[in-house]
């Protein structure tokens, strides 16, 4: 069992997005503003919706928070979502705007013959990514108690669309400066231009853009997650928490796809012993892990997510009221999400290596961790 999880509540245009964040040690001390700045850190990049320029989140924490500190209680999470003004009389006599002609890519379809719904509002309201909003809140939390250790998580975008960055041979640390600076969050200040202008393009042609995404920790210690229980190995844990982010839909650890092309002996991170007797590397082309736990080089995972499924001109599909061929109707959308993505990327990296270091180290507080 986990050391620590969450569960989240909360639809598109509700009143609210909640989280509980259980087993998190006592004593922790919790900035809520560097929690405000991974949830606008979020809701930016550019090619996002009209929606962003409603929300401003804001966090609010409502238990397991004492004093600026953690209790060891549940963390209670709370995001109010300002949207839901235009929508409260709607939600209260449930009149809301109904779609009964699935999107392709999205969990109209298949939400609906699983719940026998005629209509896929429900379906919607909870499959919309803004639930991803709490995931940051969460991720910011864990994040907080990575810091305590010198665990730092920081992530940004490789590729838009057919737009692939160059990614400067630069200290990680300044590659995560650069990709804040950016408004796609690419530390390539060229392909920054031209992911921009991709991004445009696809706008004017009514349609959206997917892309890559990469996220990297670094200060962690070898020996977080382990080889003896598949569902105990890192890279697995770290796998599934990438891909359950709305539109992801692959995962790379370290160089993986491009080491399939080549022999072992240009692919396996040779050691060297260093001037104080212990193992160093040159390369990292395993992205930090072997054997299903951390070796102590930083962990990097790439995550490939998907051009986003509501598309300004539409797609065909089928009016399930009628059983007729129907065109999409558009829905207030984004165009590209890859950025957005990437935060919410660090944010469930960073939950998974809480939680292998609270499981790893022990103990109910910082103290009995840090001891
Ligand atoms: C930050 C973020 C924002 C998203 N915004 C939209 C959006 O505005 N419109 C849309 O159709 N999909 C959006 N998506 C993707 C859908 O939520 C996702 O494709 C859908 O829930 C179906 O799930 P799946 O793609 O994982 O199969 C977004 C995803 C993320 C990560």
């Amino acid at each position: 069992m986990s050391a620590i999880r969450f569960l989240t509540a909360g639809e598109s245009h509700g009143p609210c997005l909640t989280a509980i964040v259980d087993g998190l040690p006592a004593g922790l001390p919790i900035d809520t503003s560097l929690i405000d700045r991974d949830l606008a850190r979020r809701q930016g990049g550019y090619g996002r919706g009209g929606r962003m320029a409603i929300e401003k989140d804001h966090i609010e924490i409502t238990s397991g928070v004492i004093g600026g500190k953690t209790t060891g209680a549940p963390v209670a999470l709370r995001i109010e979502n300002r949207d839901w003004e235009n929508w409260r009389e709607h939600w209260a006599v449930g009149d809301l705007p109904a779609l009964t002609v699935p999107r392709p890519g999205h969990a109209d379809y298949a939400g609906m013959i699983k719940y026998g719904l005629p209509d896929a509002r429900p379906i919607l309201e909870r499959a919309s990514a803004r639930e991803t909003a709490a995931r940051v809140a969460v991720g910011a939390l864990a994040k907080q108690l990575l810091a305590e250790f010198g665990i730092t998580v920081g992530s940004y975008v490789e590729r838009i669309g057919a737009i692939k960055a160059q990614i400067p041979d630069l200290p990680q640390a300044e590659l995560w400066t650069l990709a804040e600076t950016s408004d796609v969050r690419c530390p390539d200040v060229d392909a920054t231009v031209r992911m921009r202008a991709a991004i445009d393009a696809a706008r004017t042609a009514g349609d959206t853009l997917g892309g890559t995404f990469a996220v990297i920790a670094t200060g962690g210690p070898a020996g977080l997650g382990s080889h003896v229980q598949w569902d105990r190995r890192l890279d697995a844990r770290l796998a599934q928490a990438l891909v359950s982010i709305p539109a992801v839909k692959g995962v790379e650890i370290g160089d993986a796809f491009e080491n399939a092309t080549k022999p072992g002996r240009e692919v396996h991170d040779e050691m060297f012993p260093d001037n104080r007797g212990n193992v160093t590397r040159i390369t990292n082309r395993a992205g930090g892990i072997e054997g299903g736990m951390s070796n102590g080089s930083p962990i990097v995972l790439k995550a490939a997510v998907k051009p986003i499924p509501t598309t300004l001109t539409p797609l065909r599909s089928v009016d399930l009221a009628t059983g007729q061929s129907a065109r999409t109707e558009y829905q207030r959308s984004d165009v590209c999400v890859v950025p957005a993505a990437a935060v919410v990327g660090e944010a469930m990296v960073a939950f998974i290596l809480a939680d292998a270091l609270i499981e790893k180290l022990g103990g109910d507080s910082i103290v009995e961790m840090k001891r």
